[in-house]
């Protein structure tokens, strides 16, 4: 008997909003090709998905990976920085930068999900050494300096607590305008995963993540209604494993890892590749389906800490006078994202 998010599992009926469901709308956020690259600065905590996510993007032509900026969040911010080396080096890019951010919050209590990715980060992963150190100009001083010598906009995916972002917007606000997209993995239209109301990400700096949601950047939110279509089994961590490769390897290692915490916990016999979703907006036109909404991020400090208050209702809108300010996710083929990443895997070294 399986319980957690099995969508195979779903009954006839689960939970959808309540009121108002969304349609697919436009998208807004550019997304790459081989013949024209998107540039993009992945800000991350690695974090066993933000693994899968960084190899997703090193393996794409569609993208042109400028750099890997790390935050305090799934792991010590020390360990997502190695984690970021190693994780590199064994894609065979070492090439892309790396800078360490915030270790934490800008308010509020440093929170980690070790539980969920181990005090490592990647599990019981053991990653060759790295050649490189972390530059010692830090991830704000980087994020900023590639957006100033950047011929044009770049995309920035962060994927971890939005903290080095909030700052980069505090410490440079002209070089918002540098900034093409944030396709960022947080937040949630409906529940939370670390509370009943807050996704892990926002939690873990709600002040960041206001900062970023009034900022009048681009934003596409790729939030647990979507990433938790994106669940991988061990049918699929296999056939990362039978790519022969020995970043699939890791992948299916990391994969296994996340899928054993989540048999262990509910029963669930599936993971969610959260971050990897992200990554996969930014490559394919059609990979994702979002909607519009206004969100607002709850920076109190009662029981809805964390949470992103989307409303994509028009007439409530219209009434409030208030504007959507992001895409948010609400649809993936599982089937094609599960694919996307094997095909992905199989590339890497
Ligand atoms: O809630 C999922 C998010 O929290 C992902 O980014 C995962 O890596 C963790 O950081
Ligand atoms: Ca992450």
């Amino acid at each position: 008997m399986s319980a957690g998010y099995n969508v195979e599992d779903w009954g006839p009926v689960h939970a959808i909003p309540t009121y108002h469901r969304a349609g697919a709308g436009e998208r807004t956020a550019p997304y790459g090709t081989p013949e024209h690259p998107i540039p993009l600065i992945i800000d991350s905590d690695p974090g066993l998905d933000d693994a899968l996510a960084i190899g997703l993007a090193c393996a794409s032509p569609e993208i042109r990976l400028l750099a890997v900026t790390t935050v305090g969040g799934n792991a010590d911010v020390t360990r997502c920085t190695e984690n970021a080396l190693r994780l590199l080096h064994a894609y065979g890019r070492d090439d892309v930068p790396v800078a360490e951010g915030a270790a934490g919050a800008i308010l509020g209590d440093v929170v980690r999900a070790t539980e969920v990715h181990g005090t490592s980060g990647i599990g019981t992963t053991q990653l060759p050494e790295a050649p490189n150190q972390a530059l010692p100009e830090g991830a704000v001083a980087l994020i900023a300096r590639l957006l100033a010598e950047s011929p044009e906009p770049v995309a920035i995916a962060p994927i971890g607590p939005l903290t080095n972002i909030a700052l980069v917007l505090r410490i440079h606000p002209h070089l918002a305008s540098k900034i093409s997209h944030l396709c960022l993995m947080g937040g949630s239209i409906g529940e939370g995963n670390t509370t009943a109301s807050a996704e892990f990400n926002i939690l873990a700096d709600p002040e960041a993540a206001d900062v970023v949601f009034r900022s009048g950047v681009p934003i596409t939110m790729i939030g647990l209604d979507v990433t938790h279509q994106a669940l991988l089994d061990r049918r699929a961590s296999q056939r990362l494993r039978d790519t022969g490769t020995r970043s699939g390897a890791i992948a299916a290692e990391l994969t296994d890892y996340a899928l054993d915490r989540n048999l262990e916990w509910s029963g669930s016999l599936t993971t969610a590749i959260h971050d990897a979703v992200a990554i996969a907006h930014l490559l394919s036109p059609d990979m994702v389906a979002v909607a519009r909404y206004h969100v607002v991020v709850d920076t109190g400090h009662g029981p809805a800490r964390g949470r992103t208050v989307c409303d994509g209702l028009p007439f409530r809108l219209r009434r409030k006078g208030m504007e959507a300010n992001a895409d948010v996710g609400i649809l993936i083929e599982r089937s094609r994202f599960e694919d996307l990443l094997v095909n992905a895997f199989a590339k890497l070294p």
